[in-house]
Formats: C-alpha cells, sequence, structure tokens
C-alpha cells in the first residue's frame, strides 16, 4: 500500500489503488501512469477514465534526467549544476556537451566536441542559394525554420535515427551549421553577402564573424560582447518540457530524420508565448517610451487589456534565474555599447509589478525574456532576429531530448486522447433539403 494512491469511483463505489512512480525527488515529480486510470470503468465496454489536462499543465509526459527545474523556488540546473554556477565558469559549448551527454568533457573530448562543431559549420552552396530565394524583408526566423527543415533533403541518411553513429553526425551538423544559418539569414534581410565561418573563433565568436564582419580581413570580436553572447547562449540552452522541447519529442516521436523536428520545434519557439516573447519586449518598451508612461501600462496589464510582455512563467512562479543573471550582465554590456535607454524603462516597470498586489498574487515576475532583449539589441541585433537567438542554443536542448526520448523504451508515438463533445451519428441530408 506504500507508495500507492487509493481512488474510489463514486459512480460504482469500486477501489483502485493505483502505484506512484517517483524520478529523483519523493516531493516534486511524483505521478501515477495515467494509463492506470484506463481500469476505472462503469461497465465492461466502457472505455475506462482518462485525465483532461490541456496545455499539459500537470502531465509529465517523460521521465528525463537533463534539465531539472523548481518553479517554486526559482531553481534550473543542468544534468545537476545549477545554472549560475554554469554560467559563471563554463562555457557554451561545454554546456553544449553536459546537456547532450550528462557529463562535463575531459580535455579529450572537449577538444574533439570543438574540433567536430567547428569542422562542421559550413552550409553546401545550395543552401545559400535556397536563401537567396526569400524575399528581402522576409522575418529571419521565417528563413531559420524553413532552411533547416530543407537540410533533411541535403542529409538523406540522417533518417537513420535509430543509429547512434548516425545520430552524433546530425547532431555535430546541427549544432555547427545553426548559427551559419541564423547568420546567413540576418546577413540576407540586410541586404549584406554572406560571411563564411572563421574556423579561429570559438561559437559565439565566429558567430558575431559572420554577422557583422564587414570589409576587415580577419574579424575581431569583442571579448566582453562574445561571453556576454556565450552566457546567453548557456541560459538558453534548454529548459526541461517547453513548448519547443515538447514539439521536439512528439514530431521526432514519430521517427522523422531530426532536420525536419528541430524545424518544427524552431516553428514552436518563433510564436511570441514562447521564443517570440523576447522580440514582444522590446516592441512593449519602445511603445511605452518613457518612465512616466509605466503606471498606465501597468493599469492596462491588470485591466487584462494586454499582457506584460516578460512577465510571468508556466513553471516559475519566483523570479526566473535567468532573468538574475542577465539583469547583473546588462550593466557590463552597456560599458561596451553605450546604455540602452529601454534598461530605465524596464526596471521601473520590473520594480513597481513586483510590488504591485495584481502580480504579486498570481506570481508574475520576469522572465528570462525580460531583459535579453535589451542586451540584444545593444549588441546590435534587430528586434526580429530575437527569436533566432533563442533557437540557435536551444538547438542542443531539443536534440538531447529527442535522444533522450529515442533511446527510451517506454516512449511510444505521441497520440493523445480527447474528450469527445461533438455529435452522435447523423443523418446525411442532400444540399437541396439543408
Ligand atoms: N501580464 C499580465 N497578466 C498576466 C501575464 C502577463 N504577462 N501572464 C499571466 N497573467 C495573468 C493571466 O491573465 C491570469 O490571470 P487571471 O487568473 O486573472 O485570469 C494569470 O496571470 C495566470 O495566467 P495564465 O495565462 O493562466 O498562465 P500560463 O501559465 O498559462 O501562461 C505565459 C504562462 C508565459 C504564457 C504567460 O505568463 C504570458 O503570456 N506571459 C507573457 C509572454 C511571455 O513573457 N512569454 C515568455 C515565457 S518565458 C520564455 C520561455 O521559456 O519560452
Amino acid at each position: 500500500m506504500e507508495n500507492t494512491v487509493t481512488i474510489i469511483d463514486n459512480r460504482t463505489g469500486k477501489k483502485y489503488d493505483l502505484p506512484i512512480m517517483y524520478g529523483t525527488y519523493k516531493t516534486y515529480g511524483a505521478a501515477i501512469r495515467t494509463a492506470d486510470l484506463r481500469q476505472i470503468k462503469l461497465s465492461e465496454d466502457d472505455f475506462g477514465l482518462m485525465s483532461y489536462d490541456p496545455g499539459f499543465t500537470n502531465t509529465a509526459s517523460c521521465k528525463s534526467a537533463i534539465t531539472f527545474i523548481d518553479g517554486e523556488r526559482g531553481i534550473l540546473h543542468y544534468r545537476g549544476y545549477p545554472i549560475d554556477l554554469l554560467a559563471g565558469k563554463s562555457s557554451f559549448l561545454e554546456v553544449a556537451y553536459l546537456i547532450l551527454h550528462g557529463e562535463l568533457p575531459k580535455k579529450d573530448e572537449m577538444d574533439d566536441w570543438k574540433h567536430q562543431i567547428t569542422h562542421h559549420t559550413m552550409v553546401h552552396e545550395h543552401v545559400k542559394k535556397f536563401m537567396d530565394g526569400f524575399h528581402h524583408d522576409a522575418h529571419p526566423m521565417g528563413i531559420l525554420v524553413s532552411t533547416v527543415a530543407a537540410l533533411s533533403t541535403f542529409y538523406p541518411a540522417a533518417k537513420k535515427v535509430r543509429d547512434p553513429e548516425t545520430r552524433r553526425q546530425e547532431i555535430y551538423r546541427l549544432v555547427a551549421k545553426m548559427p551559419t544559418i541564423a547568420a546567413h539569414a540576418y546577413r540576407h534581410s540586410m541586404g549584406l553577402p554572406y560571411v563564411y565561418p572563421d574556423n579561429d573563433l570559438g561559437y559565439a565568436g565566429n558567430f558575431l564573424n559572420m554577422l557583422f564582419k564587414m570589409t576587415e580581413v580577419k574579424y575581431e570580436p569583442d571579448e566582453v560582447l562574445e561571453r556576454a553572447l556565450d552566457v546567453l547562449f548557456i541560459l538558453h540552452a534548454d529548459h526541461e518540457q517547453n513548448c519547443s522541447a515538447n514539439t521536439m519529442r512528439s514530431v521526432g516521436s514519430s521517427l522523422p530524420d531530426p532536420y525536419v523536428a528541430v524545424a518544427s520545434a524552431a516553428a514552436a519557439l518563433y510564436g511570441p508565448l514562447h521564443g517570440g516573447a523576447n522580440e514582444q519586449v522590446l516592441r512593449m518598451l519602445r511603445e511605452i517610451g518613457s518612465l512616466d508612461r509605466v503606471p498606465e501600462y501597468i493599469k492596462r496589464a491588470k485591466a487584462g487589456e494586454f499582457r506584460l510582455m516578460g512577465f510571468g512563467h508556466r513553471v516559475y512562479k519566483n523570479y526566473d534565474p535567468r532573468a538574475r543573471i542577465l539583469r547583473e550582465m546588462a550593466p557590463k554590456v552597456f560599458e561596451v555599447t553605450g546604455k540602452n535607454e529601454l534598461l530605465d524603462i524596464a526596471i521601473e516597470l520590473e520594480r513597481i509589478a513586483l510590488e504591485d498586489e495584481y502580480f504579486v498574487d498570481r506570481k508574475l515576475y520576469p522572465n528570462v525574456d525580460f531583459y535579453s532583449g535589451i542586451i540584444y539589441q545593444a549588441i546590435g541585433f534587430p528586434v526580429a532576429m530575437f527569436p533566432v537567438l533563442f533557437a540557435i542554443p536551444r538547438t542542443i536542448g531539443w536534440l538531447a531530448q529527442w535522444q533522450e526520448m529515442l533511446d527510451d523504451s517506454d516512449q511510444k508515438i505521441a497520440r493523445p486522447r480527447q474528450v469527445f463533445t461533438g455529435y452522435d451519428n447523423r443523418e446525411y441530408v442532400p444540399v437541396s433539403k439543408r
């Protein structure tokens, strides 16, 4: 009886003992298998009880050992390492290795990982031609999603998703090529020639090179900005079962190649309620425009006229730890770039919201997007690039989630049930009689 829960069906008076499964923690992540509910029936031919959970607000769709979030306490760990520890001491590529493999790399493992990622950064020349076809004002996220999907046609062997060696190869390619495609999307929208990767530079430094190199022979990234971007990449690398990771697993569960699965995850990320939120934060701050207009916007948010973008989170009911790191990092970036005037508006908005009953009662705190946009803008990224900057580091999270799903014998093709609310059997009426 220990570690079970008893359910009494008051319709029939029957009692059911359902086993409880646990993860690492007994008080965080205990679950019953919803398939066990099926035995709760009115009669033999009853389908059995299901659980109804639109938006998966209380459904564990998988077991996972990658990322742990305690939203009530504002904690985020990758593979057991607190996010602030990694942001302070590690690099994005090292964190990417950790997320994928579960352990921090030894020196030779890290050297090999770096070598592999660095040597897959080029894209086929036909990919560039493909990208040329986009309209000059195409949103870079639309370009990224379509181009990553198109890579599927360049690497037909990637279909062998059950083969670990193939998977490894495609993971190298995806992690390496995302910044290249992202940078090309940016250069395309600016009408600038594409810049080839510079393999002497690190992951974030090379990305800056492919974005901003002009006529200089060798691009030298500013150290502070390069590190800031690397930290931003660390903070965005994974976030357990969010909308896009869930999409990656769901699409991946029908076993397509990882290029189309990553494209679908990136499409999920594009939406304003997920990775598109930082773009919306910037637009909102610009619309507010000055400190004296902040109270008016708070009032409107409370009246339900609009949502304060960058506030609130499905999981965090406390200050998002990633937002805290960015709030501290912002002034260092502004020492190099000059101050972004929107920061004052953001800080005032945060100050008022954190004292206001409406936000306090609903546990609405700044999330990662609240400060990332202001930093991205100071570095020189146009607003439309913000979700793209989220997609680059999140690719490793999607791939780690995908790989974990493929290796988990519990996983099946994602196929939820429904509570049917439509008509019963209807007669067909000819059009003349309708
Ligand atoms: N501004 C004003 N009110 C809000 C906000 C907000 N940003 N977010 C939630 N609320 C209110 C909402 O109206 C509701 O109030 P009531 O109970 O009176 O109806 C209550 O808070 C609960 O909201 P919910 O929509 O049930 O919460 P959710 O968990 O479904 O939504 C969210 C989470 C992130 C979609 C939502 O907070 C939101 O739309 N935030 C703004 C968009 C945003 O910043 N998104 C980025 C998320 S973090 C990046 C990532 O991980 O992808």
